[in-house]
């Protein structure tokens, strides 16, 4: 079986997992089922970048030691990608001692070429992108972000590659993909190309050399490795077999800020090594949000899982490649992903799904008909069209545009079948009615049975309902693309009642129910970073019976003057006074306040007492009626009082 190996890049364990994330991994995801619809063997790996001095940075403010702060960062986004159906194969995180020596491997191999020398190196580092910068780029930024370093360090001749890497451009035209971003390659290539310092001896969080430990790697050698690392480069044995049938790479998909990582670095560091180059690059764009790329240091953010919480998975994954082209920049917006879901989920495939069932079942008892004979519907061709069309964006990236080919044979079906009035020639016996109405089922049918398998790298979990209400059983998720036709929907096969896939959402209501579930997920977010969130308080809930006026004023309340008080004799925690309400005599109270009220000043104060309560024994002393209270979580009494000095017995109500 031939192999499709496809990488998602690492992510950095300084923030944790957005949208931006999910949106280059849910299409990683969507490319490796497509691939394995085409019969290939697809791989899928993902992972954590977790060394460098921001991330100690970090750790230190959180309290923490590295890598318990990676640690915890690292299982978020495991967690994030479990949450969100991911059928990842590998998560390498590049603290993993077998990445170390993978790592070493290459870079040995390097070395042993004639690619690594030792120089003093000066220069501005960028404490965000870890990386050194130039003055310019230095000026741009926060000046608290930027350092200077000045320290002998390990460099790779880049500088060699220049020829070979515009060769690779030239010759594999696809190695970057789009377009743009192949040109912006090419032309930071020909400019020419500075030797690149790989390591650093002023930082401790990172894999030391393997020839001299008082250097880590710098980041990118050390990232870029997790690549074959994850699939077992660095091991022995079955392992490394692994990465023998794996490797290269067929596309590392990434987004376009690291292009220059994995378009120039990358082939340069693996042509230097003697090791087989990726196939293909793909950058695409980014997800905007208020203007501008999401990010965590902008703080414009907004995160996968609250939204897979309202619109499901499926919505999210499907707003994310039908909205937004991919390989371009695109806006993100709660409202449009809720209409999105609305108009091509609810209102399309959903609605055409339930209706097709409904009347399979209600015309023809549940059982595919015939297909027609002589079919004057055009749906066989575009049905036919729209495989191919489907097929080969997608194996171009080309998401929506596949997605919007499908949707345009989905609205062709609602459209024949307004035409057909199948409603109507369920009601005509004549054998041309019949025959009509037969025809319409099949074709509206056969019609889904092709979108449940052309939308199934983009909505997993409902088309294999569609898949198996359409009398199907072999399993989607394998289902050979290459041999999808028009009409191979057997007749006589037993259909099911449809089960709803899509219910349809208020715009307005869920657009709030995502904001208020991601601003819970700010509270995880810094909880999983080492800050726990501001406490705040639950809401209070009264759930206490509910009960009329009537019963409210059984409880006999007045304005009482206290004219003794003392400490019980007998109990710590009880004051005994009395209380004149405007009896004949003055009532004998025991209250539970004492250590809280000093009893000499409660003496002339105004309080009010349940009157009709009654009368108990209280460590001795009859106690006739009680006093008010409040009484808050921190079980401090609070005596009730008035504004006005009310008069004695007057009734509170
Ligand atoms: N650790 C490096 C990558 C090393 S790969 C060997 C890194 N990590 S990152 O956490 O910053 O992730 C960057 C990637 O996340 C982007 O390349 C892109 O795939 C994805 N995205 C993060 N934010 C994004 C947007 N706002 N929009 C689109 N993709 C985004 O860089």
């Amino acid at each position: 079986m031939k192999k499709y190996y496809i990488t998602t890049p690492i992510y950095y364990v300084n923030a944790t997992p957005h949208i931006g994330h999910a949106y280059t991994t849910l299409a990683s995801d969507s490319v490796k089922r497509f691939r394995r619809m085409l019969g290939e063997d697809a791989v899928l790996t993902t992972g954590t970048d977790e060394h460098g001095q921001k991330v100690e940075q970090s750790a230190q403010k959180a309290g923490w030691t590295p890598q318990e702060f990676t640690d915890s960062v690292s299982a978020a986004f495991r967690r994030e990608w479990d949450e969100l159906g991911v059928d990842y194969d590998h998560f390498r995180r590049t603290t993993d001692p077998l990445h170390a020596q993978a790592v070493h491997e290459i870079f040995l191999r390097c070395k042993e070429a004639g690619y690594i020398y030792k120089a003093s190196y000066s220069g501005k580092y960028s404490v965000t992108d870890e990386m050194f910068i130039t003055d310019e780029e230095a000026a741009a930024l926060d000046p608290d972000k930027v350092i200077e370093v000045t320290e002998e360090n390990y460099f790779f001749k880049l500088s060699a590659f220049g020829d070979k890497l515009l060769e690779l451009y030239r010759s594999q035209p696809d190695f970057v993909q789009p377009e743009a971003r192949r040109n912006e390659v090419i032309a930071f290539v020909e400019q020419g190309l500075k030797d690149l310092s790989i390591s650093r001896s002023s930082l401790k969080w990172g894999i030391p050399l393997p020839d001299d430990p008082a250097h880590v790697f710098y980041v990118w050698f050390d990232a870029l490795t997790t690549y074959m690392s994850a699939i077992g480069y660095g091991e022995t044995g079955e392992r490394r077999q692994l990465w023998e049938k794996l490797w290269p790479a067929d596309v590392h998909m990434i987004g376009k800020e690291i292009v220059r990582f994995h378009a120039v670095y990358w082939p340069a560091f693996l042509m230097a090594a003697g090791l087989p180059l990726p196939k293909k690059i793909y950058a695409h764009g980014w997800l905007v949000f208020q203007g501008d790329k999401m990010s965590k240091s902008k703080g414009n953010i907004v995160r996968a899982r609250p939204i897979a919480k309202v619109v499901g998975v499926e919505g999210l994954r499907y707003y994310l490649l039908r909205e937004i082209v991919f390989g371009q920049d695109g806006n993100f917006s709660w409202e449009a992903l809720v209409e999105r879901y609305n108009s091509d989920l609810a209102n399309g495939l959903g609605n055409l799904f339930s209706r097709t069932l409904t009347m399979l079942n209600k015309y023809r008892d549940g059982v595919a008909p015939e297909p027609p004979a002589g079919d004057d519907s055009g749906l066989p061709e575009k049905g036919s069209a729209t495989i191919a069309a489907v097929t080969a964006h997608f194996e171009k990236f080309e998401f929506s545009r596949g997605l919007e080919a499908l949707w345009s044979l989905l609205s062709a079906v609602d459209k024949y079948i307004v035409t057909q009035q199948p409603w109507k020639l369920a009601n005509a016996q004549d054998a041309d009615s019949q025959a009509r109405l037969s025809a319409t089922l099949y074709n509206a049918a056969e019609a889904l049975r092709l979108a449940a398998v052309l939308a199934y790298p983009i909505l997993p979990d409902s088309t294999p309902k569609i898949w198996k209400a359409l009398g199907q059983s072999d399993d989607l998720a394998t289902y050979p693309l290459r041999e999808l036709a028009w009409g191979g929907l057997a007749a006589g096969g037993r259909t099911l009642e449809p089960e709803p896939l899509y219910p349809r959402l208020d715009v307005e209501k869920s657009v709030k129910e995502m904001q208020a579930l991601e601003e819970e997920a700010l509270k995880e977010q810094a909880a999983t970073m080492g800050k726990p969130a501001e406490e705040s308080k639950p809401a209070l809930v009264v759930d206490t019976p509910e009960i009329q006026i009537d019963d409210f004023f059984k409880v006999d309340m007045r304005v009482g003057l206290v004219l003794e008080a003392r400490q019980h004799p007998n109990a710590d925690k009880l004051l005994h006074l009395t209380i004149d309400i405007g009896e004949a005599q003055p009532r004998s109270i025991c209250a539970g306040v004492a250590g809280v009220y000093d009893p000499a000043k409660l003496v002339g104060r105004k309080v009010a007492i349940v009157a009709n309560l009654k009368p108990r024994k209280m460590r001795g002393i009859e106690s006739q009626g009680m006093i008010i209270a409040a009484s808050g979580d921190d079980h401090h009494p609070y005596l009730v009082s008035f504004l006005e000095d009310a008069p004695i017995g007057a009734r509170l109500g």
